[in-house]
Order: C-alpha cells, then structure tokens, then sequence
C-alpha cells in the first residue's frame, strides 16, 4: 500500500485518474515547473513505477530552477519509508504523480489530507467514461467531499472546433466540478518532456497560450488555503438548521 506525506501547511496537489496517458505526467511536471520558477523549491514525488517524472526531473537542465524530486515508487532497502519519503523543511507544494490503474486503499491514501485533486481528462469516448469512473471512485471511494472544493479536471490535448472537444466540454460540464483549465494538444508540451522543462521554462514567445493554462491551474491551487476555510465555514452553516446555506455557494466558475 501506498504512504504519502502530510504537514501542516503544505499545499499537497495530487494529480491523478487511472486512465492511462492522460496527462498526469505532464500536468503534474508542467505546475512543478511553473512553482519552480516562481520559489521557493516545490517537491515532485512520483507514485508512477514507470518513473516518467523522475525522469523527466534527471533530464532537467541544471541551469533551470531547481525541483526535489522523490522516487516513491522505489521501495529503498537501506532507508525507512519515511526518511525515503520526507519532504525538505522548505517546500510549501508537493506536486504527486501517481499512476495508472490504482486500487482502492491506494486512491484513499494519495488523496488523504490532500489540499487539491487535479484530474486531467482527453476527449475520447473512452477517456470519458473512464473520467466518469474516476470521479465516483473519489466522490464514493475516497469520499472527497463536493463541498470542501478541492477537486477540479482540466480538459487536455483539445482541438476546438472538434466534436470530440464539444462532447468532452458537455460531460466535464455536467459533473458540477469546476473545469479550471483547457490545455490544447500542442507540441510544446511533448518537446517540454524531452527537456526536463515546463511551459514556463519555454520561450516565451513559442508557448504563450499554454503557459496561459498552466497559469490559471496554478492560480486555482494557490487557492487551496481559502477554499478550506470556505469548506469549513459551508460546514459549520450546514448544521445550522435554519441556515440559509446558499448564500454561501460560489457560482461554478468555468473558465475555458
Ligand atoms: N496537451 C498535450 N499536447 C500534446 N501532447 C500531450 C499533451 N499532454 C500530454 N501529451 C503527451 O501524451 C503522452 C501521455 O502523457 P502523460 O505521460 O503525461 O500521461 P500520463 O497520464 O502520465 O500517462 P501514464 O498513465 O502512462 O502515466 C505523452 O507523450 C505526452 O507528451
Ligand atoms: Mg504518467
């Protein structure tokens, strides 16, 4: 069974939904990069044995701003799974990849005490249904609550214009979850992974709509601190019989 960290204060993102080649990997890299830049130095643990972040992260120039990374997937010998697994002292957001098909008890785990649940959905028939499982699995297995707004999906690799794209804005529409980013297929994103680099490490010139993306999941997770108190807040009101809870309720943002 899997093991994450917990801390007080720690913006603990995780991005996942066990479809494979959805964009975990490259979601969870690209806001890596993007906290990377901006400092102080994020964590990246990968969950995935297929170790395409750490790859990514041993690719990563060393001129560019600097990532721990941590190898959750290895079971080290010589180190207790806790030292393997500590965070440095300084990290305020862990970014967790995780992998594809994962069991319950796993899925309960990574998203313990997590602050932001980020779930990247492709436009495929199949990756749609497959997004509708993963989002009963967390509301009905992992029991994240609606209310403590702390999940979200980013349509990923869309061609506007497409049906494809306009079948797959309807379904995210129609979860009640908020679509926080629409990330276009682009070769940037596929050249980034080559290089150990995110949106924000690109030329600026070269990425401008992508970086744009990764800027407003960034802005949504930087968040997170204020949506748990208005979780809490919802919380506190809801047991409150004759409170007018709805006063409350923040209209669905949807930003595309
Ligand atoms: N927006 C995008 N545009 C173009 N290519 C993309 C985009 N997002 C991801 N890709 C490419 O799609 C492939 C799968 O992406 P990625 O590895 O991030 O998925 P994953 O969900 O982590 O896969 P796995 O389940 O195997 O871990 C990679 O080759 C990646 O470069
Ligand atoms: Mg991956």
């Amino acid at each position: 069974m899997l093991i994450t960290p917990s801390r007080d204060k720690l913006n603990k993102i995780v991005v996942l939904n066990p479809k494979g080649g959805c964009g975990k990997s490259t979601l969870a890299t690209n806001i890596a990069a993007c906290y990377a830049r901006r400092g102080p130095q994020p964590t990246i643990m990968d969950y995935d044995p297929q170790g395409s972040t750490i790859a990514w992260l041993n690719r990563r120039p060393a001129d560019m701003p600097s990532i721990h990374g941590i190898a959750a997937y290895k079971k080290s010998m010589q180190a207790t799974r806790s030292w393997q697994l500590r965070i440095p002292e300084d990290t305020l957001n862990l970014v967790i990849d995780s992998p594809a098909s994962i069991n319950h008890d796993d899925l309960r785990e990574l998203t313990r005490d997590s602050s932001s649940i980020l779930v990247p959905v492709l436009p495929s028939p199949l990756d749609i249904d497959a997004a509708s499982k993963c989002i009963a699995d967390l509301l009905l297995v992992a029991k994240v609550n609606r209310n403590e707004g702390k999940l979200a999906v980013i349509a990923n690799r869309t061609r506007k214009n497409t049906k494809s794209f306009g079948r797959l804005m309807r379904f995210l529409d129609s979860l009640g979850i908020p679509i926080i980013a629409v990330l276009r297929d682009s070769q940037n994103f596929v050249r980034a992974a080559e290089r150990g680099l995110g949106m924000h490490d690109m030329q600026p010139s070269r990425v401008r709509p992508d970086v744009e993306q990764v800027d407003k999941i960034v802005g949504w997770l930087d968040g997170w601190e204020a949506r748990r108190r208005r979780a809490v807040q919802l919380n506190a009101l809801r047991r409150q019989p004759s409170a007018n809870v709805t006063a409350f309720r923040k209209p669905q943002v949807r930003s595309v």
